[in-house]
């Protein structure tokens, strides 16, 4: 038997997790020792009105079984008053699970400015505001772990979820950045995109296969990713039921055209199926914007120096 990973001492914030899956996170983090602070607001599904009970709950469980937490009731929008329960009451913060969400489903046709700003700051702001808050303590301790909740609907998009899957594929951009800026201070960032059983899919499944998706089936790979020994930073995890698989970003090999005017829509048109090709050799997968060799490429084209295609890509005119 392999040896439990545990959390003593650590300092875990677990927002929206007054149920379902943060609640599963909550439960098992407190199991393994860790001081646990359970933020939720107390929400609806659509994000209408608050209760204090939903965080009750969790930290009273958490207490029973002799674990520690404490409950917090703020909005994700105001994350650094969550990050202040955290030092308040616990002197420090090391992980943060970004979790909490709702959902106003709807298709593009008749989605509200509302709608979409509302989805959009629970999942995306309030991620944000989070981390925000907790990152000059990490960087300082030089410690931290964040995980971003995606979802499938953010990496493929799906009907109806424009709004939601604007927001968790920004997740997934947000955890990559945060992966890079944060390596030197012994912070990473993963993102996952799971697949349970909660209010939020009991309506969208059958019980069944709901059966099959227990939330506390996505604990173990969050507590794996935010554990002190995983240097495990930058990734995109889809989980459910039990099985886990890592994502990555994959590319045709390309089609360089000559910079000159033979570079026009039909000459693209003419090597579409080219560039597009996933079935042929030349496949690579970037893990970051340098692998992407687009100076390489343009080098091929206009005849650029070499020695530009190793330097750090800088975006702020230097
Ligand atoms: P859930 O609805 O049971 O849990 C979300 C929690 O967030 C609720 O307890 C709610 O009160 C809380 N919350 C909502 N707005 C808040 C706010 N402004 N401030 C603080 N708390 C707030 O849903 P579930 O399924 O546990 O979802 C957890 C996360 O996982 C969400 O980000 C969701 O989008 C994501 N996810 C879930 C999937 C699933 O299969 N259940 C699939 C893909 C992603």
């Amino acid at each position: 038997m392999t040896s439990e990973l545990r959390f003593d001492n650590r300092v875990v914030i677990v927002s929206g997790a007054g149920g379902g899956l943060g609640k599963a996170y909550s439960l098992f983090f407190a199991s393994r020792g860790a001081k646990v602070v359970v933020n939720d607001l107390g929400s609806g599904l659509k994000g209408e009105g608050s209760s204090s009970s939903a965080a009750d709950i969790v930290v009273d469980e958490i207490k029973k079984a002799g674990g520690q937490a404490v409950a917090d009731y703020h909005n994700v929008l105001e994350g650094d008053k969550i990050v202040e329960t955290a030092i308040k009451a616990f002197g420090r913060v090391d992980v943060i699970i970004n979790n909490a969400g709702i959902l106003r489903d709807k298709s593009f046709k008749s989605m509200t400015d509302k709608d979409w700003d509302d989805v959009l700051n629970v999942h995306l702001r309030g991620a944000y505001l989070i981390t925000k808050a907790a990152w000059p303590f990490m960087r300082k301790q030089k410690f931290g772990r964040v995980v971003m909740t995606s979802s499938a609907a953010g990496i493929y998009g799906n009907f109806g979820q424009a709004n939601y899957a604007a927001a968790k594929q920004a997740l997934v951009g947000l955890s990559n950045s945060l992966a890079q800026e944060g390596a030197k201070y012994g912070i990473t960032s993963n993102a996952i995109a799971p697949l349970a059983a909660s209010r939020m899919t009991a309506t969208v499944m059958p019980p069944e296969i709901l059966e099959a998706l227990k939330p506390e089936l996505i604990a173990p790979l969050v507590a794996y990713l935010t554990h002190e020994s995983t240097t495990q930073s930058g990734g995109l995890f889809e989980i459910g039921a039990g099985k886990i698989t890592a994502h990555r970003w994959e590319a045709t090999e390309g089609v360089v055209f000559k910079a000159d005017d033979s570079f026009t829509p039909a000459a693209v048109k003419a090597r579409f199926d080219e560039i597009d090709n996933f079935d042929r050799k030349g496949l690579f997968y970037p893990t970051s914007m340098k692998d992407t060799d687009w100076l390489g490429k343009l080098e091929l084209a206009k005849g650029l120096s070499t020695n530009v295609k190793g330097a750090e890509l800088r975006f702020d005119g230097k």
